[in-house]
């Protein structure tokens, strides 16, 4: 048969608490939390919250932010994304943390990133040539750890296609 087939494997952990954490890695988680509560959301009240952690130890936070232009609005994990690139150009992404907030949003759901923001987050991974750790701060502490945006985005589009002759 001249076919094969691939198989994926994915994986995430899954905490009970933030005990595990050291404290920058709290202190990211915290900030993703805060964010959500300065979410830009009054369209469709889902307020989301983000922070990034740079390879300098500096935490920026984002949040959605929306417009009565509904198409216009972004997402927590690029305003943060883009906000901490366009200040801090050539200092590398280390962690990204996102959240909703739990107090506002009547779900048990934990909020993966979209695929917009699982592609931009992709973008840096590979500009700075390694890998992010995801938190996904859930309901009561919880948290989903992943090593990689390879986890949620395989066979991702990469420069590495681009400006091939
Ligand atoms: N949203 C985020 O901020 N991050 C995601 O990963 C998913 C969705 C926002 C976009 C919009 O403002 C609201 O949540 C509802 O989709």
């Amino acid at each position: 048969m001249h076919m094969k087939e691939i198989k994926l494997e994915s994986s995430l952990i899954v905490h009970d608490n933030l005990l595990a954490f050291d404290e920058k890695t709290k202190e990211l988680l915290l900030a993703s939390r805060k964010a959500a509560k300065s979410a830009y959301a009054p369209y469709s009240q889902f307020y989301v919250g983000a922070a990034v952690l740079l390879e300098d130890g500096q935490i920026i936070p984002g949040n959605n932010q929306e417009n009565a232009v509904y198409p216009l609005g972004l997402c927590a994990e690029r305003v943060a994304l883009f906000a901490a690139h366009s200040i801090n150009p050539d200092t590398s992404v280390l962690e990204i943390a996102v959240t909703i907030d739990y107090d506002r949003i009547d779900t048990d759901q934990a909020a993966f990133p979209c695929g917009s923001c699982r592609q931009s987050i992709s973008e840096f991974e590979n500009i700075f040539d390694r890998d992010i750790k995801i938190y996904i701060l859930a309901k009561d502490d919880k948290v989903l750890v992943l090593d990689s945006i390879k986890q949620l985005l395989p066979f991702a589009f990469t420069k590495d296609l681009l400006n091939k002759k």
